[in-house]
């Protein structure tokens, strides 16, 4: 079968592997899309822990169960599911186990024509998705649901600000904090995606590169905003706290730009401000952000999908930062 691997430290190829064998308890999904995420970029960068050469990467896929290693979940075969990435997440909701994964590295991931999954990884894919929207949603969804829920705390009504909202994840915190009833802004390094999100009921946005966005933010908003959520990071963290109302909470998943060369700690205290950190999502948040999905209709902001061939260029357009919201791969 055709797979895209990582061939050595800092590159990536397509190549021919063996078809994967299901054991006891495993399944084995054709995969009809997949989605990138950046840590697909970090890992053909070199910039990722834990990398091994030879593994198929990718993280999020949707398909058709082809065959079923255990007996009892044969009910799965000939289902279009999606497949929750996460792997080991263990018995604490509040944090991952020392053994938790996340699939496509370092177990082979989706960027195939198949991948073997452990029977309880996959889920039905929610009927009002094509194969295209579903395989855009796992990783993303789980990481912005966890991030604005559950460790953001967020309820109708408060003003969240989604820093980048051209990201990935950032498009589902878009998606999920306008279907839970808040007041959304946005920051973009471009006015375009700033003027999507707005057409899309956002309350207003910001352009990051300008260097005064913050007290533009204060004045749009009065005192500014109850969270925002975070994957920058970087000095511009500084700015961040500076937008938030005395008690605010600023929920941080990711540090695309860095670690902060100082951090505002008087602020921090002064203002009551709860700094948060947030990694993907255990199982019940998984299935909690797919029935919301359901139940709210929410599908995907994600750019045209690319033929699978052409991963390495959609994986180009992710490190420059063009795409808006998710990018998808199809298989032929
Ligand atoms: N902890 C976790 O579980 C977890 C899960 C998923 C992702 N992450 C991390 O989160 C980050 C985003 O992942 P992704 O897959 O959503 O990536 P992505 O789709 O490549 O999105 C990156 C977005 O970051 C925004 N950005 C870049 N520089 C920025 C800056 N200086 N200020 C504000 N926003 C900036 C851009 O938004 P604009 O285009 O609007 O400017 C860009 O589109 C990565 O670092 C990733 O490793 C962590």
């Amino acid at each position: 079968m055709k797979a895209f691997i990582l061939a050595a430290h800092g590159k990536v190829s397509m190549t021919e592997k063996e078809k994967p064998q299901t054991g006891y308890g495993e399944l084995l999904v054709k995969i009809y899309a997949a989605s990138l995420n950046h840590r697909d970029q970090w890992i053909r960068e070199d910039r990722y822990p834990g990398i091994k050469t030879g593994v198929t990467i990718g993280s999020d896929g949707a398909g058709v169960v082809e065959a079923a290693g255990c007996t009892q979940d044969d009910s799965w075969v000939g289902k279009e599911v999606i497949i929750n990435p996460n792997i080991n997440w263990g018995p604490d909701p509040a944090a991952q186990s020392g053994d938790f994964q996340i699939l496509g590295m370092p177990v082979d991931g989706t960027f195939a024509e198949y991948v073997k999954v452990a029977c309880d990884r996959v889920h039905k894919k929610p009927d009002h998705l094509s194969m295209e929207q579903a395989a855009a949603l796992p990783l993303g969804g789980l990481t912005a649901y966890r991030a604005l829920f559950t460790n953001g705390g967020l309820k109708a009504g408060e003003k969240v600000l989604i820093n980048g909202i051209g990201g990935g994840v950032a498009q589902f915190a878009f998606q999920f904090a306008m279907a839970a009833g808040a007041e959304v802004w946005v920051t973009s390094g471009q006015k375009g995606k700033i003027k999507f999100a707005a057409e899309r009921g956002a309350k207003g946005g910001f352009l990051y590169t300008e260097e005064n966005w913050p007290d533009e933010a204060l004045k749009s908003t009065d005192r500014g905003f109850d969270l925002v959520i975070d994957s920058a990071g970087g000095d511009q963290l500084n700015q961040l706290i500076d937008v938030l109302q005395p008690g605010g909470r600023l929920v941080i998943y990711g540090a695309t730009t860095g670690v902060p060369s100082s951090l505002n700690l008087r602020k921090i205290f002064w203002k009551q401000i709860r700094l948060q950190g947030s990694t993907m999502g255990n199982d019940k948040e998984f299935e909690e952000m797919l029935a919301f999905v359901s139940r709210h209709k929410i599908e995907p902001i994600m750019e045209e999908p690319l033929p699978f061939d052409r991963i390495e260029d959609a994986l180009d357009k992710m490190k420059e930062g063009k795409q808006l919201g998710k990018l998808v791969v199809k298989m032929d």
